[in-house]
């Protein structure tokens, strides 16, 4: 019998070292390594190939791209492009509390594929019936299983045979072959390897929630990730309402949708119209707020960004970004002072996306420099104004994608004027795309100045 083995694993990266270390050379965590014994961990590994899997000419394979079965939860389906392939694993990540469990309870409610698998570690089936009769869920095709040892949910799920299996959360989860504690790194990531044969095998859609803690603690999601065939993301400020779901990772999809979803008394509410929703509270006439035609994924969005620009009191300026990139607006204050000849040097500067969105996007550019230069000067932008474009070192105003995308948004939503790069205008122009908003291209950050 060979001998037990023990490996140290980094709990926040997954990295492993064969000794105790302080520091974890990979992801640079302290004091994140945990022991932990795995045994004849290698040997399953080649029983688990079935005789299904045998080499096969390209043109031979069929596709399964056309066997995709919508959720129902229309937000959800876009991100996971179309709706979910049997046969794929899932993980859906984020903060404890932020609507993980909500959101697949849902989507199973609104699944029309078959009978489906709600297993729960963290909750009891009676917690589980409460939350279903909070959101007004009362669907006989989910049936719900409080079990944590990962062989008795095998057991059951190849007796129901479900369509459709969440575990939620795979941190609470363990199997025997592993003897470390569950939500352990090497717990983890057993379990999804096991999830993964019993998927493909099985045909049956896996969907996996994990945990993620802004400290890392907890070997959270971050190992899975190469593992699973998609990673989704779920997340959002707990002291607001709105969820964004995007995919980091999908093998079947773009990575570059994102679903819009208002946590309400009764649920997830699937929110249409994003632009609306982050623009509701604009104040009129304030000095500092910009809108800006920002784009993620495929959708337009508009957003709304503010600037505070006050002296500062102290011998080093304070510069906070919130919402976009704090480095990107460090470069554009120094863009603006000395291609522009701003004086912000002896200015505090703060810069926030309202709503505590999350944008980093080439596009915002403009708008955060247009959202200074107003707050610097006093001078409140137009209100019916929307902005867009990505500034270079040289004070350029460059041309940036999609622009008529953003500019028919902007439109929707009932702006009259927009600035964008002199580029896009010219290019919109030559293909002779009319638009009933007014275009102002600016070539030159300078010119914003002029524009306000
Ligand atoms: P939950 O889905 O349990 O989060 P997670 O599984 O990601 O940990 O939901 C967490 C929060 O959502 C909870 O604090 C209360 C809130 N909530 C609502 O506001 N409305 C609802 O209808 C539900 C079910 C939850
Ligand atoms: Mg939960």
């Amino acid at each position: 019998m060979a001998k037990d083995k023990t490996v140290f694993y980094c709990q926040s990266c997954g990295y492993q070292s064969p000794r105790w270390l302080g520091k974890c050379p990979d992801c640079g965590a302290w004091n994140t390594l945990l022991e932990e014994r795995i045994e004849g961990q290698t040997r399953w590994a080649a029983r688990d190939v079935s005789a299904a899997t045998l080499p096969q000419r390209l043109g031979d394979v069929r596709s399964s791209s056309e066997s995709r079965t919508p959720t129902g939860l229309d937000e959800f389906d876009r991100v996971l492009g179309g709706g979910v392939v049997p046969g794929s694993l899932v993980l859906i990540g984020g903060d404890p509390g932020i609507g993980k469990s909500t959101l697949l309870l849902q989507a199973l409610d609104t699944f029309r594929g078959g009978t489906t698998l709600y297993v729960s570690g963290e909750e009891s089936a009676s917690q589980i019936k409460m939350r279903a009769d909070r959101l007004g869920i009362a669907a006989q095709h989910i049936i719900l299983l409080a079990e944590t040892a990962f062989e008795d949910i095998l057991r059951h799920a190849e007796a129901i045979k479900p369509a459709a299996i969440v575990i939620d959360s795979i941190q609470t989860v363990y199997t025997a072959r592993v003897a470390a504690a569950p939500g352990s790194v090497s717990q983890i990531r057993e379990v999804a390897a096991q999830l993964m044969f019993y998927a493909k095998r099985s045909n049956v859609t896996v969907f996996v929630i994990g945990h993620v803690t802004k400290e890392g603690a907890i070997a959270g999601p971050r190992v899975l990730e190469h593992i699973v065939d998609t990673v989704l993301y779920f997340e959002g400020d707990k002291s607001h309402a709105f969820r964004l779901l995007r995919a980091v990772k999908n093998r079947f999809g773009g990575t570059d949708e994102m679903g819009v979803f208002e946590m309400k008394g009764a649920g997830l509410a699937q929110v249409e119209n994003p632009s609306g929703l982050f623009l509701s509270e604009r104040p009129e006439g304030a000095t500092g707020s910009a809108v800006v035609a920002a784009q993620e994924g495929m959708r337009p969005i508009l957003v709304e960004l503010q600037a505070l620009v006050s002296p500062s009191y102290l011998g080093t300026a304070r510069r906070m970004a919130l919402g976009v990139d704090p480095n990107r607006v460090s470069l554009l204050l120094a863009i603006l002072e000395k291609r522009a000849g701003l004086q912000l040097a002896g200015q505090d500067v703060y810069v926030n996306v309202v709503g505590g969105m999350r944008m980093e996007e080439p596009a915002m550019d403009l708008g955060i420099v247009a959202a200074v230069v107003s707050s610097f000067r006093e001078r409140a932008i137009d209100s019916s104004t929307v902005i867009f474009g990505e500034v270079g070192l040289a004070g350029e105003v460059r041309g940036v994608q999609q622009a008529a995308l953003r500019i028919r948004e902007a439109q929707k939503m009932g702006f009259r004027r927009c600035l964008l790069p002199k580029r896009n205008e010219e290019l919109l122009k030559r293909e002779a795309t009319e638009f009933a908003l007014e275009q102002i291209g600016v070539a030159h950050v300078a010119e914003i100045l002029e524009h306000l």
